[in-house]
């Protein structure tokens, strides 16, 4: 970042002392008003639950701008990499800041792809859950109990040793997503084969069976590629944001990404695209595209709590330019599965017209965001719902460990504290119980 010729200056109409405080700018985006010495100058917090204001730390990996609807990953538009690469060389463009050459690309794949088996122990901590187990509730516990196998081999501070951690992430989730899924259906295990790309290779590993050969389906394989780009990393957001202050604390990176998959659960979050795609449904069970206008009273409605999932975002203030993308990959899966009339993609197409042609929307800038269509295609390869989000985890893992090793890289890091303004009982004493 570079110091800014302006600078803020704090008044305060009690006559206090004016404080200045440096701005600076970065190569693009918002200039940030450097607080950090503010408490030791004014003996004063600022104020901001949420972090609507905050920029928490300086990064080059992902630029958003939520007015254009722009999103960059180390400066290419997203667009066109989810048009000409595939999802090994966004990896490797998240964590090493380059698109891979030919070699660079061979070498990688072949890294990460002799790193997708899991060790056999870790098929023993699925048989604990019950076979209803949401799969998310089984992936915070597999990717947490990773760090039992690699945490004496993972020394944070070591370059080398964040890297391999990084491969092992990236390489064993697919196997262990799939592992959740065949524990929830009794069916066998699939072994990752090492021949197939990591989206066949997970394709294989979820429908593939020891009784029958399994032939990959390369549009559904285009497909899936797709989706782990469009969510593989999206700047500082709530699970990113959950690892970069769990990985603060020098934990191990297996315990930190653990944390993300937890944040990511969540309904206002990476949990949205399962909800989204439950409300479609519902929708459509109460009648389908004309039931449309009672659903967006019912949102209106402050007290009903009900929102439209899968639209609204808190940075993006237009279009996400991901719910576009994943649009046109529903549209190319449904028509080369001979499903361009599915009803829920219709009907997902008709209520965001209605949405957006409705003032509250409007005012509100609310717009599509990724989950909105995410579970329409994931729905037509075959993937159960309740297994969206752990796919979400799957692709953002290369989004949390760049994030993560950007942070442990940069030597001047510190532990994330963040304090509070105290609004509870005054100091007072204990009273024995009888005057209780
Ligand atoms: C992801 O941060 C990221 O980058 C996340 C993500 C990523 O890649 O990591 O992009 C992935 O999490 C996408 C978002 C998925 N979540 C949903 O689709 C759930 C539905 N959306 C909302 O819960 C909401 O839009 C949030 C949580 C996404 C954003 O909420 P904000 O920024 O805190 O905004 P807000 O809740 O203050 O909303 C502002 C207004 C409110 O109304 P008023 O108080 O002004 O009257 O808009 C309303 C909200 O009630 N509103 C909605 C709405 N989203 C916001 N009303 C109905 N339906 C919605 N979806």
């Amino acid at each position: 970042m570079k110091a800014s010729e302006t600078k803020a200056t704090l008044s305060f109409s009690n006559g206090g002392q004016n404080v200045e405080l440096p701005i600076y700018k970065g190569t693009m985006g918002p200039d940030v008003i450097d607080i950090r010495k503010l408490y030791a100058q004014t003996g004063m917090f600022t104020y901001d639950p949420g972090f609507m204001s905050t920029a928490s730390c300086e990064s080059a990996i992902t630029y958003i701008d939520g007015d254009k609807g722009e999103l960059l990953y180390r400066g290419y538009p997203i667009e066109q990499l989810a048009t000409n690469c595939d999802f090994l060389e966004t990896c490797h463009l998240l964590l090493y800041g380059e698109l891979p050459n030919g070699d660079q690309k061979k070498n990688f794949t072949k890294l990460v792809t002799n790193h997708t088996m899991v060790n056999e122990q870790m098929q023993f901590f699925l048989r604990g859950f019950r076979r209803d187990a949401h799969p998310m509730a089984i992936m915070t516990g597999l990717v947490g109990a990773m760090s039992a196998f690699y945490h004496d081999s993972t020394d944070i501070n070591n370059p080398k040793h964040r890297e391999i951690a990084a491969i092992r992430l990236i390489a064993k989730m697919p196997t262990l997503v799939a592992m959740a899924y065949k524990y929830t259906v009794g069916q066998p295990y699939m072994y990752p084969k090492n021949e197939l790309s990591y989206a066949g290779n997970f394709l294989h590993m979820m429908f593939a069976t020891p009784c029958e050969e399994y032939k990959v389906s390369p549009v559904l394989e285009r497909a899936l590629d797709r989706i782990f780009i469009l969510h593989a990393d999206h700047e500082q957001n709530a699970s990113t944001s959950t690892v970069r202050l769990c990985g603060s604390s020098g934990t191990n990176p297996f315990a930190a990404i653990a944390a993300g998959v937890a944040c990511l659960w969540g309904p206002a979050h990476g949990g949205a695209n399962e909800a989204a795609l439950n409300m479609l449904y519902d929708i459509q069970k109460a009648g389908g595209v004309e039931k449309i206008g009672e659903f967006i009273k019912q949102v209106k409605d402050k007290n009903s709590n009900v929102k439209l999932m899968g639209f609204g975002h808190r940075v993006y203030k237009n279009y996400d330019p991901r719910a576009k993308l994943m649009q046109e990959t529903c549209r190319e899966v449904l028509g080369e599965l001979g499903l361009e009339n599915d009803p829920l993609f219709k009907l997902a197409m008709a209520l965001e017209k209605i949405a957006l042609e409705d003032e509250y929307f409007v005012s509100r800038k609310l717009y599509p965001n990724v989950d909105f269509y995410s579970g329409i295609v994931q729905r037509a390869i075959g993937i159960p719902v309740p297994l969206f989000t752990a796919i979400f985890a799957l692709a953002r893992t290369v989004g949390w460990i760049a994030q993560l090793n950007e942070m442990i890289g940069d030597p001047d890091y510190k532990i994330g504290r963040p304090r509070q303004l105290f609004e509870g009982s005054a100091k007072r004493d204990v009273k024995p119980i009888s005057q209780r």
